[in-house]
């Protein structure tokens, strides 16, 4: 199905051919209050100072020339020159019931499907995943989703920190505490990662004998010593399944054979920086590799490196970032490469993208797109923390959350099994923690509120599940068999406003989702879903469904039955999911 925006443009553009004999692209936009209609042409003041014309006489021919009798109300000219489009009931009752029978609900996929790979999760190893990993995997599952569902090919790449100094510590650590994971005589199995790091941590800061050995673990794990590197695959292994449990907990997409992490690509790196020396890139600063690239400058002034090879021989994180961007491109064959990181590594990301271009690493048309987002605050606009001031593991923050969400299921479903209010739980649960997030634009920071983002009112997943639920419950009330519903063409009559209003939203559905997958923004996807649930809400306090004479009552269970797959749709491509009661 086309999109609305795009069959009014198109009349547009050619109304505005005729009136001006011009090819202007129309702008067109849903109106921002009623008022305004539901679509809005904008531009024709711009186009008026172009042709030194009077707007509002040109906004008129433009009118009399628009033909859009069809789908539209007569058009209108406001203020200095909008023209403002309204939708015939009729269309949209036709729309509508087209929606009705289509499993994608009327959003179109892509006319031409690109490779993308989007690059998130991607947590460093040696420790235990915490709530700095939220945003990256919550937001990059969630643009997976979108790019996903509009027909592109996606490839997740897990970019885990698996390399570096730390794991010599780490792998020192394993030898003392469990020397028998390391001769096979039992399997590894550390409870906390996080508690395994700070032991190690602490040993290597107060004993001086370890500290040699950890040191010395580094050089044989760059020397890939078999024995160093067995011990190093070992608790790689066990973290990467600590890493798992997180995701499948997350319900994330993110599988096992999308890890490649930074060691992926160690062998690649002096090949990387040969290129770079080759192509007179490379200028030596105090023994380090450097590449100068124009545009970057540190704050007094004086020209900012990217430093790809230190002075002791050792690569940097951006040297693996090129290497690993070249195999997304040579190998891959990615037309896009997404990266759902911290606004912090804003710099890295433009110098890593600036220097793979003047390489000539990437094509000009291959896109790169740092996707930053800001922190997660606690309520006293902090960094979150602990009550003590101590960094929250994930797996926490998951089980606070579904614990919570106990509360108030248990309470209100006494009747239900221990296990299903356990199930419901977890779904309103982690719903509200990914919700809260998704529903940011990314790039701010934003505050973790338990009770704001668990509240059954405003903008949060527990609303919009309810939403939901209501429609199943109106569903179970009247004994109502789905396939039955949809077995007759659906027919839709839509005289009441608030159906009119609710059935006009529905229709709007490809718009949000296009926008969001575009501008990596899945807020916008979460502000249009919260208005769905509002006029749904409206609709639901004014038309009866069931006690309503036909052909109304079919029509309304039409609707209802839109309203929840579009929820279920919408939600889902947010990563979250739906239950029929809580
Ligand atoms: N491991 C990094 C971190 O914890 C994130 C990796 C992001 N991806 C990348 N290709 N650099 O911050």
């Amino acid at each position: 199905m086309e999109l609305i925006i795009d069959i009014l443009s198109q009349r547009a553009a050619a109304a505005i051919k005729a009136a001006t004999h011009l090819d202007a692209p129309p702008i067109l936009k849903p109106s921002a209050e009623d008022r305004f209609g539901d679509y809005q042409i904008n531009g024709v003041m711009a186009l008026a100072k172009q042709l030194k014309k009077n707007p509002r006489q040109l906004a008129q021919r433009i009118v009399q020339a628009l033909e859009i009798d069809d789908i539209c109300q007569s058009p209108e000219v406001a203020g200095p020159g909008f023209i403002n489009l309204r939708l015939r009931q009729d269309w949209v009752e036709s729309r509508a019931a087209e929606l009705c029978a289509d499993d994608r609900i009327g959003v179109p996929r892509v006319a031409e499907p690109q490779t993308v790979v989007i690059d998130y999760a991607g947590p460093n190893l040696a420790k235990e995943m915490h709530v700095g990993h939220l945003r990256p995997c919550i937001i990059g599952d969630c643009l997976a989703r979108l790019t996903e569902f509009l027909g592109h090919r996606v490839i997740r790449q897990d970019h885990v920190g698996d390399w570096g100094t730390q794991f010599g510590m780490l792998i020192s650590f394993l030898r003392r505490t469990v020397p028998q994971a390391l001769d096979g005589s039992s399997p590894l199995h550390l409870a906390d990662l996080e508690e395994f790091y700070r032991q190690a941590k602490q040993l290597f800061d107060s004993d001086a004998d370890f500290a040699d050995q950890a040191r010395q673990a580094v050089v044989d794990l760059q020397a890939h010593d078999p024995d160093t590197l067995k011990a190093w695959r070992l608790f790689r292994g066990e973290s990467l399944r600590h890493a798992a449990a997180i995701y499948s907990r997350l319900g994330l997409l993110m599988q096992p054979q999308d890890v490649r992490g930074e060691s992926a690509y160690n062998d690649d790196l002096p090949r990387v920086v040969a290129e770079l020396d080759y192509l007179g890139l490379i200028s030596e600063s105090d023994g380090a590799a450097c590449v100068f690239l124009e545009g970057f400058t540190a704050k007094d002034g004086s020209a900012l490196p990217v430093i790809v090879r230190k002075s002791d021989g050792g690569f940097l994180y951006a040297t693996t970032d090129l290497a690993a961007l070249r195999y997304r491109i040579g190998q891959l064959k990615a037309d896009r490469v997404i990266y759902v990181a911290d606004a912090r590594q804003k710099l890295h990301f433009q110098q890593v993208f600036a220097l793979a271009r003047r390489a000539g690493f990437v094509k000009p048309s291959t896109v790169l797109e740092h996707v930053a987002f800001g922190s997660m605050l606690g309520k006293d606009a902090r960094p979150f923390k602990t009550r003590e001031g101590g960094t929250v593991k994930l797996a926490d923050l998951l089980d606070e959350a579904q614990q919570r969400a106990l509360k108030p299921v248990s309470e209100k479903n006494p009747e239900l099994s221990p296990d299903l209010q356990r199930r419901i739980a977890s779904v309103v649960g982690l719903g509200a923690v990914k919700y809260a997030d998704l529903s940011q634009n990314p790039v701010s920071d934003y505050v973790f509120d338990w009770d704001k983002l668990l509240s059954l009112d405003g903008n949060t997943a527990p609303y919009l599940q309810y939403a939901y639920v209501r429609v199943q419950s109106i569903f179970r009330k009247g004994q109502i068999n789905l396939d039955e519903l949809h077995s007759a063409p659906a027919q839709l009559c839509l005289d009441h406003q608030a159906e009119l209003a609710l059935a006009k939203h529905l229709l709007r559905l490809p718009e949000p989702i296009y926008q969001a997958q575009a501008t990596y923004k899945p807020n916008i996807l979460c502000n249009y879903l919260y208005e769905l649930a509002g006029r749904f809400t409206s609709f639901y306090g004014d038309c009866p469904v069931l006690n309503a004479a036909q052909p109304t009552r079919t029509s309304r269970l039409l609707l209802c039955d839109l309203t929840a797959r579009t929820l279920e749709l919408g939600l889902g491509l947010l990563g979250i999911d739906t239950i029929s009661q809580m």
